[in-house]
């Protein structure tokens, strides 16, 4: 699907993850899958990551596009090239003595932060500016760098001091994730001294790394339009509710679309049976073939709870840890688990599971593949967070027929519409959500869930099927972009070193 109508850009898009490459969470799905859409559209996209060995691995082949020298490490830089299906362009960032380690991009295998983080990707962004002002040798300048999280959020305040530009547009998928670091890290990292200032990336008396994309960027963006009003409050800004509240005229929730070449029942080839829409009885194939798989009993008339995500109070991964000994109780209810986080409560996961393996599975790690057969072999998919700026899993769920239950907050109050009694009978309904992250309110919801799937079968069925046939693709989405876009090149915001005062 291409589209002339309107003048190609050219956008340079910055992620510290993207899939297939290399993932921690959803920043990496959106990072592999917006860039293609922006690409079907016409658009000369081209994404720019860390060389870390596991990127490297899964990019081959690759060529070396150039080699630069950049301040702050000692070596060269090789910008290697490569493609992303087989169409993106992608350049990794080699820099050795960075990106050269194991574990993932942020943590040792310990899931410590490493040590360097600031040092890492104050490189990663200054390779993105040399290339974003076609100064990295790459014959190719972008009218657009959209950048992601903090891990790129040196790269506006870099860019807002060249005369000539490309325009900037910031996207947070996290505000709890700043990137904060002291002092001393910002003498390090020899940044120019005048960025040591209130309207830039001073924050209380350290230095902040998102900010420089709130402040900096001509556009800031974030993952759904709920989310978009609540990081203004200050029980999710952070501390940065003034800051966003001063640039709320250049503040838009644009909400992720999600890849269904890669998440749909009917072609997915990580599960063991296909369905769609038509053929949703078959879906139980899939729970009989998860409850095998995890040792559970294997019964396909079991109302079976799935849960996927990293095991952190954001994800409410506690209030699950709270509810399990109250679902327990259901003779026919199962539960099953899979992710890592807190030692504790993965502790306490593994404990409850010894104790009732008829009821509970959990699997403590990441496994995309496994991530697929919940999705495709659970009834209900249970997403707790006390906040989530998007979530995909529950995106996931409804085009997988699982149903969600979701607490109404950010992204998830945008996509999943209440079983209530009006909705059910209009055809809305494809989820069920509760209003607050406490217990009350979480059991009330769930026992409603829990008695709707006591009603005859087509009930269920019409309101799983109603969830699978909601369209959450990047079509809409990506145009968003594409508009927002525009406006960042048509429009740039003044450097916030010259605003007369902030708050
Ligand atoms: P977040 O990015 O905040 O973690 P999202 O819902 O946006 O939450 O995205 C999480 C992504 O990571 C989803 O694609 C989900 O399937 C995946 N994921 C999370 N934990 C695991 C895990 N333990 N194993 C496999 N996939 C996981
Ligand atoms: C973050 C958010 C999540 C969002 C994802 C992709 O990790 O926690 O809600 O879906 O980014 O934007």
């Amino acid at each position: 699907m291409t589209s002339h109508s309107t003048p190609q850009l050219k956008i340079l898009f910055a992620s510290s993850e993207a899939q297939p490459l290399i993932k921690t969470g959803g920043l990496a799905d959106v990072a592999g899958s917006l860039p293609i859409a922006l690409s079907n559209r016409g658009q000369d996209v081209r994404l720019v990551l860390p060389a870390y060995p596991q990127a490297v691995k899964m990019a081959i082949p690759l060529t070396t596009a150039t080699t630069l020298e950049l301040p702050g490490y000692r070596g060269t830089v090789r910008v290697l090239e490569g493609a992303l299906n087989g169409r993106v362009p992608i350049y990794l960032i080699d820099a050795p003595g960075l990106f050269d380690r194991p574990g993932n991009p942020y943590t040792d295998a310990d899931g410590i932060d490493w040590g360097d983080n600031a040092k890492r990707f104050a490189l990663f962004c200054r390779a993105i500016v040399v290339i974003s002002l076609n100064r990295a040798g790459l014959n190719w300048r972008p009218d657009l760098v959209h950048c992601n999280d903090w891990q790129t959020g040196l790269v506006p305040a870099l860019l807002a001091g060249e005369g000539s530009r490309p325009a900037t547009v910031f996207t947070i998928h996290n505000l709890g994730y700043q990137g904060n670091f002291d002092r001393a890290t910002f003498d390090q990292l020899e940044l120019a001294e005048n960025l040591w200032h209130h309207n830039a990336l001073e924050f209380h008396n350290n230095f902040s790394l998102i900010k420089g994309g709130i402040a900096f960027a001509d556009f800031i963006t974030t993952v759904s339009p709920t989310y978009a009003r609540e990081i203004l409050t200050p029980a999710l800004g952070y501390g940065l509710e003034g800051l966003l509240r001063y640039r709320s005229d250049r503040l838009r929730g644009v909400l992720n679309g999600i890849d269904y070449g890669v998440w749909d029942p009917a072609s997915d080839p990580a599960i063991p049976q296909h369905y769609d829409t038509a053929s949703f009885g078959l879906k139980k194939v899939n729970k009989t073939h998860l409850q095998r798989e995890l040792g559970l009993p294997v019964k396909d008339d079991a109302l079976l709870f799935g849960h996927i995500g990293r095991l952190v109070e954001q994800k409410g991964a506690d209030l699950i840890m709270q509810i399990l000994p109250g679902l327990l109780k259901f003779a026919h209810v199962q539960l099953v688990i899979l992710g890592s986080g807190d030692p504790a409560l993965e502790r306490y996961l593994r404990q409850e599971c010894g104790k009732h393996p008829d009821k509970i599975a959990v699997v403590i790690g990441y496994n995309e593949p496994l991530a697929h057969r919940i999705e495709a072999g659970s009834d209900i998919f249970l997403m707790p967070s006390r906040y989530e700026p998007c979530g995909l899993n529950q995106l996931y769920s409804l085009r997988y027929g699982t149903v969600p239950i979701v607490h109404r907050t950010g992204g998830l109050a945008d996509t999943v519409i209440d079983a209530t009694p009006r909705n059910l009978l209009n055809g809305s309904a494809t989820g069920f959500v509760f209003n607050w992250p406490d217990l009350a309110s979480i059991w009330r919801t769930i026992d409603s869930a829990i008695a709707f799937y006591g009603r005859p079968e087509i009930w269920w069925r019409k309101l799983a099927v109603n969830g699978m046939k909601q369209d959450f693709s990047w079509n809409s989405s990506a145009q968003h972009y594409l508009e927002i876009y525009r406006e960042a090149i048509d429009s740039p915001a003044p450097n916030p070193l010259a605003w007369r005062s902030l708050l």
